[in-house]
């Protein structure tokens, strides 16, 4: 039986012209907010508030009432004729619109995943020439902004520390300023014309590892890259760990919340050092991050994540005083969290949905993130699910006998050669022992040579038979009673052996099994096959060092040609990217969690037996 998926609002169908581009979104959806998630570009610089007037479009099949913003921004004849301002037309039954063409052609950026956007950020600056206040015109500071702005096609809000700087500011710059709106909010009032200087990070917020990219949000050119390990490490390497922290000590959360501040501003300084740009010219940051560090970032206790049902604090896209959170950019700047789809299938992936377009893509693909949770998605425009499969931390280098973390040392790559073992480590350095890649590599080699049978088990010298050069064989060693295969012996390593065990093999099983199954889940749920998927997208850092051909040979991946099977480097840190230089993209990232189903597999009565039917290999002639 399929587990109940969370019941989601009715689905409307509205087509664009003249890309004839077709979408299906909840009713009561925007129709601005519609094209944004096909990628249909609309005519805008209020970022969809209803006060640009620029958004216009012809609905010329279906219907949208009139509303006040169509009365002040269109023409009666052109409301007769069915234009209405895109941003304030709710779908509600099926529509058929035409959009102009754009006015001017709008600067582009490309992304990592070969994505092309507009650029389009959630921050304008607005270079305003007020009149000065006369005995006839006697409007507040205030108002006298917000009615400059209005002309411009801004709508306004300003907050109590802005308002405090206005008087000065307005009046030391005779009342030529430039106003900073993120989104609708004033944050900054600045003299003179600052157009030029307008800058945002883009946070990539890891368990392990924070990477922050310095962005201009008037070229989208990235003008400085900084990473650095999360100070919060030292408190646990996983998720779970740091909850831990939080539980067992009464000012833990708060301890966890200032380290990744402090990572944050570490970050920030080196940015500001490397480029030149000073903190205060950085108005906006968003960051992707899984949905434990997102509430340890926030301050919230993630403990609820950890337990059964799983329901977290806050799981919606939220905009946070960046200040709040002790984060050292402009004090009235801005810091976006992506929304998260599910307990374990956070912000961090939506942001490499966005950043894929999986979800809003024509064609079916499947997209993995392989960690200490391996977070799947599969899916296409009409539908995308989602899960997150237990993976354990096998594939980071814990709980194998020789694994590491990915450092100078660490086996990468093996290839077994007919009378050879071949490795490659990282740096070039004598082998000390083997990351995740080297992982699914010896595995797939062995299972490909003979050394292990499909079962995973572990051939003995004298199984694997005469026709195994005495080099190799040799190398099947026993230790303490357990069988395992010598990857590199004291004299290559110039110090201990690096021994794969029987042990490790079944590590690598359980992980990859938890994986796999999971993917089997998904491609139950949607009715398909490993024929059908177009392509499979492999996410983050394992993602790119893993070698497809060995991922497919030990069933990590499903059974698909190997040109199907692409890296796309890091997704998140790429969706974040995209989501600070585009107010619409992140729109589609806000409408991610309603438009995926998430899948719970600890629900599912068929888990177990999908997980113990693909803990084995494939057999060796069943691949493409
Ligand atoms: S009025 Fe500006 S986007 Fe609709």
């Amino acid at each position: 039986m399929e587990p109940t998926i969370a019941a989601k609002a009715e689905k409307v169908k509205v087509t664009f012209l003249p890309r004839d581009t077709t979408t299906r979104v909840p009713a009561g959806t925007t129709l601005f907010h519609a094209a944004a998630w096909t990628g249909q570009p609309i005519e805008s610089t209020c970022g969809g508030r209803g006060t640009c007037g620029k958004c216009r479009v012809q609905i010329v099949g279906g219907a949208a009432p009139v509303t006040p913003a169509d009365l002040e921004h269109l023409a009666q004849e052109e409301i007769d004729c069915g234009w209405r301002l895109s941003c304030q037309a709710e779908v509600r039954s099926e529509m058929v619109v035409q959009v102009p063409r754009l006015l001017t052609t709008p600067k582009t950026a490309m992304f990592g995943v070969g994505r092309q956007v507009l650029l389009d950020p959630n921050v304008h600056k607005v270079h305003l020439k007020l009149t000065e206040p006369t005995l006839h015109d006697q409007r507040s500071d205030y108002q006298r902004l917000k009615d400059a702005l209005r002309a411009e096609g801004f709508a306004m809000t300003a907050t109590l520390p802005v308002l405090r700087t206005l008087p000065k500011t307005l009046r030391e710059s005779d009342f030529d300023v430039t106003a900073v709106l993120c989104g609708d909010s004033l944050i900054a009032v600045e003299p003179g014309d600052t157009k030029t200087a307008c800058y945002g990070i883009a946070f990539d917020l890891g368990t392990t590892t924070i990477v922050g990219t310095l962005l201009d949000l008037n070229s989208g050119e990235a003008r400085a890259v900084a990473s650095t390990l999360n100070a919060q490490a030292i408190h646990g390497g996983d998720v779970l760990s740091r909850i831990s922290y939080t539980m067992g000590k009464k000012e833990g959360l708060d301890e966890l919340q200032h380290l990744i501040a402090f990572t944050f501003n570490g970050i920030i300084e080196r940015l500001c050092g490397d480029s030149g740009v000073p903190p205060s010219q950085i108005y906006e940051m968003t960051v992707a991050g899984n949905l434990t560090m997102m509430h340890l970032l926030m301050g919230i206790d993630p403990e609820p994540i950890s337990v059964t049902p799983f329901a977290s604090a806050a799981a919606h896209g939220i905009e946070l005083r960046a200040g709040d959170l002790g984060i050292t950019t402009h004090p009235e700047g801005r810091i976006y969290l992506f929304p998260a789809i599910g307990a374990y299938v956070g912000g961090d992936i939506v942001a490499g949905l966005l950043a894929t377009a999986v979800p809003r893509g024509g064609r079916l693909r499947l997209f993995i993130d392989v960690g200490t949770n391996g977070e799947i998605a599969l899916g296409h425009e009409q539908r995308t699910v989602a899960t997150a499969a237990p993976a354990g931390p096998a594939f980071e280098g814990a709980e194998i006998s020789c694994g590491m973390r990915a450092t100078t040392g660490a086996i990468e790559g093996v290839q077994i050669t007919d009378d050879a073992v071949v490795l490659q480590t990282i740096d070039d350095a004598p082998p000390v022992g083997l990351c995740g890649s080297g992982l699914v590599d010896v595995v797939a080699q062995l299972y490909r040579r003979g050394f292990l049978d499909a079962t995973g088990r572990m051939r003995s010298a004298a199984e694997v038979g005469p026709g195994v050069p005495e080099t190799l064989a040799r190398r099947l060693v026993n230790v303490g009673g357990l069988r395992a295969f010598t990857l590199a012996t004291a004299e290559e390593t110039g110090g201990r052996p690096v021994l794969f065990t029987q042990k490790d093999v079944r590590q690598l099983q359980f992980a990859k099994g938890s994986i796999a199954a999971g993917i089997k889940v998904l491609m139950k749920v949607m009715g398909v096959a490993p024929g059908d998927l177009h392509e499979v997208l492999l996410a983050g850092a394992f993602g790119s060092y893993i070698h497809p051909d060995a991922a497919r040979l030990i069933g990590l991946v499903p059974a698909v040609p190997l040109d199907r099977i692409r890296a796309v480097g890091n997704a998140a840190g790429e969706g974040a990217k995209i989501a600070l230089l585009s107010y619409r993209e992140r729109e589609a990232a806000e409408a991610m969690p309603g438009r995926v189903d998430y899948i719970e597999l600890s629900g599912r009565e068929d888990f177990n037996d999908i997980f113990m039917g693909v803990l084995g290999f494939p057999p060796l002639d069943s691949l493409p």
